[in-house]
């Protein structure tokens, strides 16, 4: 049985101006680290237990003190009029339905303060953190913090693996490198130097250092939390720099492509970062197995990108809700045909390479 978001991938294809289709598909260069990371978890498996009672167990968890349904997010993806009239209205809404939290992209396509009213009018609870680039003056970066405070996010998602952006071959062979005419990056309306739909400012600067995450912490209560780590000595400079979290993330492959797959740099970032703060990953994760497979590596929270995109595209909010129910029932699935009693219990010892034999 293929992957079901194989067919609504598909489904969203048919549906979607091809430009738009291949903005969200496409990843940097060959698309070998966009691939891989899908693969990484094709190469790993899980060594069931069994004869325990997994009847009482619970996916509920809480991210950085928000509750969470189940220990997945929904990771910061941009421009979602693209995908559906309702842009991020709609998933908003579809994810607080799940009841888990949405990352808001800082290049959405409305305001936060309109993302965080939909996702409450669903469920009061609903938690929504702000994705964030650093914008070379610091006053521009400053109100940007000010209207994510403002909307009610509850931690700033900080994207530091975009100093330049990733050639994309798809994009660039499209000619595809601003919205449409009518679309409008909306949380940029109104900041200084902005022009046109304000897609030129989405860029981070590439004169950035950890100094400057300093100058945000000064800024602002909110905790930080740092996305797009690979090496675990960027790992642990994070810690001590005073990251609440880290986000290993090769952003969906659409930065370096010769970057590794993201499960592949989890255990040596776990080792890194031991246990000292929560290490979340996103990139390829499919199925409520390979949820599993980032928990038992050390990770706190897995985060799906394209395939809410595809949920949002062919079905609005019922689309985005239905793909993370999905991804629940496998991921529940998954747990009890491993003898999983608590997620605490997740650990690397029940991780072995396919092909290995188990010790
Ligand atoms: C992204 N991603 C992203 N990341 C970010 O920090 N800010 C952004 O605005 C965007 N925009 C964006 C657009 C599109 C179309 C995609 C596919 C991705 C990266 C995203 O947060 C995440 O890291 C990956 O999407 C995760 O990989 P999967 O689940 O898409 O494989």
């Amino acid at each position: 049985m293929t992957n079901p978001l194989v067919a609504l991938e598909q489904r969203a294809k048919e549906l979607l101006d091809p430009v738009h289709y291949d903005f969200f598909a496409g990843g940097a260069g060959d698309e070998v680290a966009l691939t891989d990371n899908e693969q990484a978890f094709r190469r790993l498996a899980l060594l069931p237990r069994v004869l325990r009672d997994t009847s009482r167990r619970s996916s509920a968890t809480n991210l950085l003190g928000d509750p969470s349904s189940m220990p997945v997010f929904v990771s910061p993806t941009a421009f979602h009029k693209l995908a559906h009239a309702e842009g991020e209205l709609a998933t908003a809404r579809g994810v607080a339905s799940a009841g888990l939290i949405l990352i808001a992209s800082m290049a959405a396509t409305v305001t936060i303060g309109e993302i965080t009213t939909a996702a409450r009018k669903v469920d009061r609870d609903a938690r929504v953190w702000f994705q964030l680039y650093l914008q070379p003056e610091s006053k521009v970066t400053e109100e940007l913090v000010r209207r994510a405070e403002r909307a009610g996010c509850t931690a700033l998602v900080v994207t530091v693996d975009s100093p330049a952006l990733g050639r994309r071959g798809r994009d660039d062979y499209h000619g595809f490198h601003d919205l449409p005419a009518g679309l409008y990056a909306e949380n940029m309306r109104g900041l200084p130097g902005v022009t046109g739909s304000g897609v030129r400012r989405i860029e981070m600067s590439s004169d950035f250092t950890w100094d400057h995450l300093h100058r945000l912490r000064a800024m602002t209560q909110l905790p930080v939390v740092l996305k797009g780590i690979l090496h675990p000595e960027d790992a642990r400079l994070a810690v001590e720099h005073g990251a609440d979290a880290i986000l290993v993330s090769n952003h969906g492959g659409r930065q370096l492509d010769i970057a590794p797959a993201t499960l592949d740099a989890m255990p040596a970032i776990t080792a890194a970062v031991a246990g000292r703060i929560p290490v979340f990953l996103d990139g390829g994760v499919r199925r409520g197995s390979d949820v599993v497979l980032a928990l038992a590596l050390g990770a706190t929270a897995a985060g799906v990108g394209r395939p809410v995109l595809w949920g949002l595209a062919v079905g609005g909010d019922k689309g985005v809700t239905g793909v993370l129910d999905n991804l629940r029932t496998e991921f529940e699935n998954t747990l009890t045909l491993c003898g999983v009693t608590a997620l605490s219990e997740l650990d690397p010892g029940m991780v072995i390479a396919r092909g290995a034999a188990a010790r």
